[in-house]
């Protein structure tokens, strides 16, 4: 038997797929970056809407320079986990410039933002304890739950009278809880209803740690993310959130005012097993931080275009998530349709995600758009006119 056997009806699935798509939805290549909204994808000039680009920091001077002047002094890599060689001054002037972003004691960085969760997840819940993850929590996620020993117990998305009712069956047994939610829902781009869980997590005597990778530079008036627009950060035990996103880098983070957070540099498996950010990144990230900091006009025109995509979306009558958010998904039927529609947005000259089962809510396929304040208005509206017109060529039924 050959050891790819088991990955038969994943390659079954793949080929049906492709069977009806002609471009592969999970190999997309961008061959140039013209600007933070415009790549060119099959030799053709494309909107970028699926890439979580959502300030366009990816492309900003500051960051760039930046980057060239770190990579000339420090060198491309730093070649060692942050608890042997790899700990410059650079990760900790980040770590210190993050935690005061957030108000918080310290702020470890890590070298994903997937690292981050799954080794905040994985360290934080012992044997002995109780981990409740929202059902459609990330994979990072999930992936820390199986790592940690703890007891995993899923409650129904947003719902936070379901999370009462499973820690109050749990009644006086020893052990920690430790509630992981996300403040903006990376597939759907819905928002946690943050203060009912607030709530619960005080009338229970639960940790409450809180993702806010879709959320970070985007909500609240500073761009702390959702307990920041919510004003319950002071409630928050434990946050973590990537540079992948509003950041325009890569890593990820955990910010607390836990006194003992150091320690946890000391077990924490995805902190010291692998090596730490290069010099370049850690500089860009600086860059782009005071970027953000200092120009809240970013929000601001980020939440204008999302409002004005998801509108038009609706006056068209398409499906669409609860909440305006940098994430703007539609629901679709099945999976011909969705793939069809998502192949004919790209040769109608614009690059969005296709989200399949079993990665979305609810089994359903979405069609899923990332939401910049680098896109001009007439970008915007050129994807509504692109979907608007998909929607007709491949036969999907809008509610008008
Ligand atoms: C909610 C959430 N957490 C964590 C991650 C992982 O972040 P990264 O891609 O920076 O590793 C993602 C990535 O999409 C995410 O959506």
């Amino acid at each position: 038997m050959d050891i790819f056997t088991k990955f038969q009806p994943l390659h079954n699935a793949f080929e049906q797929l492709m069977s009806i798509s002609k471009h592969n939805p999970f190999g997309t290549t961008i061959e140039k970056m013209i600007s933070p909204t415009i790549g060119v994808i099959n030799g053709r000039q494309t909107l970028l809407f699926g890439t979580n680009n959502y300030l366009g920091l990816s492309q900003s001077d500051a960051a760039r320079h930046a980057a060239a002047e770190a990579a000339m002094q420090y060198g491309v890599g730093t070649t060692g986990s942050r608890i042997a060689n790899g700990t410059y001054s650079l990760h900790q002037e980040l770590e210190q410039d993050l935690a005061k972003f957030f108000n918080r004691r310290s702020c470890m960085v890590f070298s994903t933002g997937y690292q981050a969760t799954l080794g905040m997840v994985s360290t934080l819940a012992g044997k002995d304890d109780y981990l409740f993850l929202d059902a459609d929590c990330h994979a990072s996620i999930y992936d820390g739950s199986r790592m940690s020993q703890a007891q995993i117990i899923r409650f129904r998305h947003n719902d936070a009278d379901d999370l009462r009712k499973r820690l109050r069956r749990l009644g006086d047994i020893p052990g920690n809880k430790l509630i992981v939610v996300e403040g903006v829902y990376s597939m759907f781009g819905d928002i946690i209803p943050l203060k009912e869980f607030v709530e619960v997590k005080k009338e229970e005597n639960a940790c409450l740690m809180i993702d806010e990778a879709h959320s970070f530079g985007i909500f609240g008036e500073h761009g702390r993310g959702i307990a920041e627009r919510d004003q319950v950060e002071a409630d928050i035990d434990f946050t973590v959130g990537t540079f992948s996103k509003s950041l325009g880098t890569v890593g990820g983070y955990c910010v607390s005012d836990h006194p003992q957070m150091d320690l946890l540099r000391l077990c924490t498996r995805p902190y010291m097993f692998t090596a730490s950010l290069p010099p370049e990144v850690i500089a860009a990230t600086k860059a782009n931080l005071e970027i953000i900091k200092n120009h809240p006009e970013l929000i601001h025109k980020l939440m204008d275009n999302a409002s004005r995509f998801y509108h038009a979306l609706q006056n068209a009558g398409f499906l669409t998530g609860p909440d305006i958010s940098s994430v703007i998904s539609v629901i679709l039927e099945d999976l011909p349709q969705a793939s069809q529609f998502w192949n004919r947005v790209l040769e109608l000259g614009a690059y969005i995600n296709l989200s399949l089962p079993p990665a979305t809510p609810d089994n359903r396929p979405l069609l899923r758009a990332s939401i910049a304040a680098a896109h001009t208005t007439e970008q915007i509206d050129q994807l509504v006119q692109i979907y608007i017109q998909a929607a007709q060529d491949v036969g999907v039924a809008l509610k008008i």
